[in-house]
């Protein structure tokens, strides 16, 4: 939303009911005795506080967005030393980046095809909507952690019926049917979507150059398990910062190689700073102005979960938030920046003895810049 929209004390008490009111999802997690955490930064996925989670058999917290009633939520969820977690399955899909420990994931459907594949920190995957799974921590000693983003508020509001959601006998084939390579990574992009459901190591998966988003980064897309939930990951040079853009809600982004920060605005308001490291969360709120900054010494990569309502395109089938301002896109050229963005840089730089890299990203902008509106 773009500024804080508010209106007066006697419209707003006219919605008060409808604002307090717990949706089916609150109650369904809250009944698990799980926090819900309302968050749009989390400084480190890694070390925020799980609790026991009996339902699952291992540890968890809920993180929720401003938008979650109406999209998706995130939780982290711990597996204990040597432990395992119940199996289950679920009429909604859930994407998955292992946070810490090695492990193993089975995955499998009535018809009785089962697949299982390893994974240690920096994996990633899907599971396919209603398909069992079980996760194993594969170590005696170190616990497991993962973070998972799923589309379960949609879907628990609709039903508001958990046995439903979790005891429906049905198997999607299209989605899931054993395919013996379903979880084998693979390596050819097409565009920059990589056809994969399973990705081994997230920190170091090959990218592909991105010019469009500034400073020469690489990037590549993912829709795994043929899920209506998709996911990326952008990588910026040393010295390097992306433009800024807007969308919808939903995006959980996922800090995987280096230090830095975000600034994140509302239109018309001061940007808020937040200062990220390997496992910080970043959940730009609806339609704020977002923009990162590597200020490290090395690469910086993150990888960012969605629903599809973060996704605004054009009729070419552009999102908005890779089109300029200019001609009526979400993303605000260089050239068009508050000169500020430039000078905090500069200093958060600065502090590692490193200074920006931008030159070049900035003149090549001007090659193609559509002109300013009048
Ligand atoms: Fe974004």
């Amino acid at each position: 939303m773009s500024k804080d929209a508010l209106v007066s004390e006697e419209l707003a008490n006219k919605f008060s009911t409808e604002k307090d009111r717990d949706t089916p999802y609150q109650r369904w997690v809250r009944d698990q005795g799980l926090e819900i955490i309302s968050a749009l930064y989390v400084q480190n996925l890694r070390t925020v506080e799980v609790k026991p989670w009996a339902r699952r058999g291992g540890k968890g917290v809920y993180i929720n967005h401003d938008a979650s009633r109406t999209s998706n939520d995130c939780y982290v969820c711990e597996i204990p030393a040597g432990k395992k977690l119940e199996p289950q399955r679920q009429l909604f899909e859930e994407m998955i980046l292992v946070l810490e420990g090695r492990g193993s994931t089975s995955v499998w459907n009535d018809a009785g095809q089962r697949l299982t594949f390893e994974w240690k920190a920096g994996s990633m995957f899907a599971i396919p909507i209603n398909a069992w799974h079980q996760h194993f921590n594969g170590s005696g000693q170190e616990v497991v952690r993962f973070v998972a983003v799923t589309n379960g508020p949609s879907v628990m509001n609709l039903y508001d019926d958990p046995s439903f959601v979790f005891n429906t006998t049905y198997d999607f084939k299209g989605r899931f049917n054993g395919e013996p390579d379903y979880f084998s990574p693979k390596t050819e992009p097409k565009g920059f979507l990589l056809p994969t459901n399973f990705v081994p190591d997230a920190v170091n998966l090959p990218l592909i150059t991105a010019k469009e988003r500034g400073a020469g980064g690489g990037h590549i897309r993912f829709n795994m398990a043929k899920g209506s939930m998709s996911s990326h990951i952008s990588q910026f040079p040393v010295g390097t910062y992306k433009k800024a853009h807007a969308h919808g809600p939903s995006a959980h982004v996922i800090i995987l190689s280096g230090e830095g920060y975000s600034l994140m605005w509302p239109e018309g308001e001061e940007p808020r700073r937040y200062e990220w490291q390997v496992g910080s969360l970043i959940v730009p709120p609806n339609k704020w102005f977002h923009q990162h900054f590597n200020s490290s010494p090395t690469p910086a990569r993150y990888l960012a979960f969605k629903h599809e309502v973060a996704l605004i395109r054009n009729s070419q089938g552009v999102p908005t938030a890779w089109i300029s301002r200019r001609v009526g896109g979400e993303q605000i050229d260089y050239a068009d920046e508050d000169p500020k963005i430039r000078s905090t840089f500069t200093d958060a730089l600065g502090k590692h003895g490193l200074a920006p890299r931008m030159e070049d990203a900035y003149k090549k902008e001007l090659e193609d810049l559509p002109p300013k509106a009048a």
